[in-house]
């Protein structure tokens, strides 16, 4: 009673999306671009013509992602900077309009999580988490804010959240209540900086596989096949790719209407566990249909 028939899919597209000079003569600042979804991201970018600059506070990994994006033809820097610290991303921007003569985006990457019972949680835990998120998110966009509102330039900044930060979720405190925060900002200055030019968007990704999340939030593997399969209705994890065209989209003259907005990219996932009766999917359909017609009034 409770097999779901195989799904068909439509495999995400790998080829390039946007031409190549979609991003041309913009430069991009993305924090937390030296792994996962960051560098998935700024490759995307890359691809569509930006200069794109990642930082991160790992020098090291940080230079080998910034090589690895001029290995495949984009333009990137690296400079290491902790978003937590208000006086390191102000020398951020800084230092990025003395490279590349200006900063017109930015992407809100950057983030730390972990899995802990809320009653276990230190105060320096919780700290942990919403300084890189939170506060991080704030200290980036002000600075680029600022940056942009004395060259009078329009620009757009994408913070990447995730479903909870409006569901909330068990295990993940600091992580939601940061979000929830980050996506208050989003809508906020939306609205105080629309004036200027300057949007404010979000993009809100279901599981997407990296090294950082799965090492901190999946115990074990099976785990999240199991999740996969049964919360998100297209039956399967993200692919990087799908991410990075929303990104891109998101970030370019594509969509200069587009403010205030948080795009959900998670295949359906988090609807899955709010519908009264959505579980049902998760029966034979075939079955279920004879049950409901089984259930109609007799004439
Ligand atoms: C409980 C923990 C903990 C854990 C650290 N702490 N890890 N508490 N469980 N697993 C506590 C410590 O005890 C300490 O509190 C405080 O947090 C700071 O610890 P540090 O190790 O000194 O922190 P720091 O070096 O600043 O590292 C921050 C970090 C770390 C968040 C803890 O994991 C990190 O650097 N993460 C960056 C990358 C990352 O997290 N990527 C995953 C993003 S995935 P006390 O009180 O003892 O001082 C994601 C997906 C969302 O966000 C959506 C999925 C669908
Ligand atoms: P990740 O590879 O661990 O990325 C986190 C990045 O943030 C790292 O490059 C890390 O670099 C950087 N970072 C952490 N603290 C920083 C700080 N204080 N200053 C500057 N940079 C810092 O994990 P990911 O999965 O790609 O996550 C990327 C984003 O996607 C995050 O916002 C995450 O919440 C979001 N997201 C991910 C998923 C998913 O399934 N993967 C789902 C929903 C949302 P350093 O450690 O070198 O600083």
């Amino acid at each position: 009673m409770t097999t779901v028939a195989s799904r068909p899919s439509r495999s995400p597209r790998q080829a390039p999306v946007f031409s190549k000079d979609l991003l041309e003569g913009q430069v991009i600042l993305v924090t937390g671009g030296g792994s996962g979804l960051g560098l998935s991201m700024s490759e995307g970018l890359c691809q569509a013509g930006a200069q794109v600059v990642i930082c991160g506070r790992s020098p090291e990994r940080l230079g080998q992602a910034a090589e690895k994006l001029r290995s495949l033809g984009g333009k990137a820097g690296a400079i290491p900077c902790d978003v937590r610290d208000a006086e390191q991303v102000a020398q951020l921007v800084a230092k990025t309009v003395e490279s590349y003569g200006k900063i017109d985006g930015l992407i809100n990457n950057a983030a730390g999580n972990f899995l802990c019972a809320a009653e276990d949680l230190s105060v320096g835990g919780f700290d942990a988490v919403v300084k890189i998120v939170l506060y991080g998110s704030v200290n980036t966009t002000l600075a680029v804010g600022r940056h942009l509102i004395a060259r009078g330039a329009p620009g757009s900044v994408l913070s990447i959240l995730t479903p909870y930060a409006w569901t909330g979720s068990a295990f993940v405190l600091p992580s939601s209540c940061a979000k929830a925060g980050v996506l208050a900002m989003t809508r906020s200055l939306a609205v105080e900086w629309g004036i200027y030019g300057i949007r404010c968007n979000a993009i809100a990704p279901g599981p997407f596989p990296t090294e950082g999340a799965w090492s901190r939030l999946v115990p074990d593997a099976a785990m999240i096949e199991g999740l996969a399969e049964q919360r998100v209705p297209m039956g399967r994890v993200g692919a990087h790719s799908e991410l990075a065209n929303l990104a891109v989209f998101l970030m370019s003259d594509a969509s200069p209407y587009q403010n205030g907005d948080c795009v959900t990219i998670d295949g359906g996932s988090w609807l899955s566990g709010a519908g009264e009766f959505s579980e049902y999917t998760r029966y034979d359909r075939e079955r279920l249909k004879t049950l409901f017609k089984a259930m109609r009034p007799k004439k």
